[in-house]
C-alpha cells in the first residue's frame, strides 16, 4: 500500500533552526524526525512512501532514506493541500496521508473508509478543531467550539485529487487541509476516530520538546 508525508512549509514557528535546515530532519531525542510519521505509515501497511518537500530539501530526504521511497518536490510552500497535490498520480485507491511533523504514539490499522483523528489538547486555538455538535472543523479558532484537535493524519480517496483544484487560499494564503476535511465531513464521506495513546504536533519548541521527551521514555 501507498502513503504520503508531507515534509514541506517553511518551519517558521522553530525559528533560526530551521531556518537553513529542513525541520523534518531534526532530532527528536535519538531519531530524525521524519522517522516518526514513517513508522506511523508503516504500522498501517505502507510498503511505498512518497516524501512531498521543497526543491531545496528533497535531496537531503533522498540521501537520508534512499531507495525504497518515492520523492516529489512542492513548487512553492503553498499549504499543506497544496503539498497533497503533489501526490496526485502517485496514490490510488484508499491511502493515509501524515504531516512530517506529527508525533503518533500509538499504531494504527487502516480503515475502510476515509478517516479523520482527533486528539484531546490544551492548546485547541493552534489546530484545526473539530466541533462534533456541526460536524465542522474550524482553524486555529479564537473561541474553540471543542478541545478536540484535528491530528495531522488522514485517510482519503482518490476523490482528494478532485478537491484541492476547488479551494481557494486562506487568509494566511494557503490551500488549508481543513477545507478538504470539511468537503468529506459535509457529504458524510469521513469517519472522525480518537487517536489512541500520545499525539504531539513537531512544529513548536515545546511541542517538539514534548515529543522527544515521550520518545526517550519509549526508547
Ligand atoms: O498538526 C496538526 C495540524 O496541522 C492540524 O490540526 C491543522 O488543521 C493543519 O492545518 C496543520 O496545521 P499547521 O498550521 O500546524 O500546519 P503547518 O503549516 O505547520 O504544516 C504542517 C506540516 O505540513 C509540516 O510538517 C510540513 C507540511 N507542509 C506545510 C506547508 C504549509 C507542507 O508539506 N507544505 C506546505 O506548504
Amino acid at each position: 500500500m501507498r502513503g504520503v508525508i508531507l515534509a514541506g512549509g517553511r518551519g517558521t514557528r522553530l525559528g533560526d533552526t530551521t531556518r537553513v535546515a529542513n525541520k523534518h530532519l531534526l532530532p527528536v531525542y535519538d531519531q530524525p524526525m521524519i522517522y516518526r510519521p514513517i513508522a506511523t505509515l508503516r504500522s498501517m501497511g505502507c510498503d511505498d512512501i512518497l516524501i512531498v518537500s521543497g526543491g531545496e530539501c528533497i535531496g537531503g530526504f533522498a540521501e537520508l532514506l534512499g531507495a525504497g521511497f518515492t520523492y516529489r518536490v512542492q513548487a512553492e510552500p503553498n499549504g499543506v493541500a497544496g503539498a497533497l497535490a503533489c501526490a496526485e498520480g502517485y496514490a490510488s485507491g484508499l491511502f493515509p496521508v501524515i504531516l512530517g511533523d506529527n508525533y503518533f504514539e500509538a499504531p494504527f490499522e487502516m480503515p475502510s473508509r476515509p478517516t479523520l483523528y482527533t486528539s484531546p489538547t490544551d492548546n485547541p486555538s493552534a489546530f484545526g478543531v473539530f466541533d462534533p455538535v456541526e460536524n465542522v472543523i474550524v482553524e486555529k479558532p479564537a473561541h474553540p467550539a471543542s478541545d478536540l484537535a484535528v491530528a495531522g493524519l488522514y485517510v482519503y480517496d482518490e476523490r482528494v485529487f478532485d478537491v484541492i483544484p476547488t479551494l481557494v487560499p486562506s487568509a494566511r494564503g494557503e490551500l488549508e487541509i481543513t477545507d478538504v476535511n470539511n468537503w468529506y465531513l459535509e457529504r458524510g464521506l469521513a469517519d472522525v476516530v480518537l487517536v489512541d495513546g500520545l499525539w504531539s504536533d513537531m512544529g513548536t519548541p515545546d511541542s517538539l520538546l514534548r515529543a522527544a521527551l515521550h520518545a526517550r521514555r519509549t526508547a
